[in-house]
């Protein structure tokens, strides 16, 4: 894990060179102090809040991918974008690689993680997790065909996963890290099970529907390898946005919104209610 973070690390520094320009936290400094001319007017009306820097990784569709226009789409961007309306901010996307959003939290680079992340422990230990707005489960990929019918069969198989994703973290732990290939994103790990140079590929439930859908000869098991909680992440010491966010997730989940942009880009099965039993 050491070798890791430190890794992370290095790719964050990089990474907050390119991305840098857009500093400094919006801790919602209202400016009580010394302001030379006090003009304070009424502050918290609309889009005083500042912007939202909200950092994903947009290759895992249906909650976060680039879209025709070039912009990041899907469930976390509706999402966020319905919470930064809620707190009159502007909300501002960034797509990194999935395993710089933490450190990029911890380096103030951004202000919130939307990225279909999973509650973890190991992570709830470096950021603070909002109420969880959504359920993940991760499956198992396998070429039509394959010998592997359950996570039993893993054992010894070469496991393709996005890097420091909770698929990798599982199966590094289970099954250990001479067996599992690492991508930069889920669509990688999916052409090299495609080009034979993994057997499987473990990731997230509805993401992968999307991959197996884009790709022939492939299919989704059955059985679940995990069953999880995304929530949005923040900054351990960002605890003022972290409970504005908070409430207003409450107040979207309580009021449907989150439902309808779930039900947007994943339609319930069986929606239509027009078979009489
Ligand atoms: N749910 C998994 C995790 O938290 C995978 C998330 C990957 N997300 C992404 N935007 N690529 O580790």
């Amino acid at each position: 894990m050491k070798k890791l973070s430190i890794a992370m690390l290095s790719m964050v520094l990089a990474g907050s060179m390119l991305l840098t320009g857009c500093g400094g936290g919006n801790n919602q400094a209202a400016g009580e102090n010394d302001s030379a001319d006090t003009q304070q007017s009424e502050t918290a009306e609309n889009t005083d809040g500042g912007v939202l820097r909200m950092g994903t990784n947009a290759t895992f569709p249906p909650y976060e991918y680039v879209d025709e226009n070039n912009e990041v789409a899907g469930i976390d961007a509706d999402i966020a974008a319905a919470i930064a309306e809620k707190l009159g901010m502007e909300l501002e996307i960034t797509d990194m690689a999935f395993d710089s959003l933490i450190p990029a939290l911890q380096s103030d680079t951004i202000d919130i993680v939307l990225a279909g992340m999973t509650v973890d422990p190991e992570r709830a230990e470096q950021v603070n997790f909002t109420d969880s707005y959504a359920t993940g489960v991760q499956v198992i990929i396998v070429p039509e065909g394959s010998d592997i019918a359950s996570p039993d069969d893993l054992e010894g198989k070469n496991i393709g996963v996005q890097t420091g994703t909770t698929g990798d973290l599982y199966c590094t732990d289970d099954y250990g890290q001479e067996f599992v290939k690492q991508f930069d994103n889920g669509p990688l790990a999916v052409a090299a099970l495609v080009n034979g140079q993994v057997d499987c590929v473990v990731i997230d439930n509805e993401p992968a529907k999307n991959y197996v859908a884009a790709n022939q000869g492939l299919k989704i098991l059955d059985t679940a390898y995990a069953n999880e909680e995304y929530a949005a992440a923040i900054a351990k010491d960002n605890t003022e946005l972290f409970e504005q966010v908070n409430a207003a997730i409450q107040e979207l989940k309580e009021d449907g919104t989150i439902d309808s942009i779930i039900e947007k880009y994943i339609p319930a099965e069986g929606d239509s209610e027009d078979a009489a039993a």
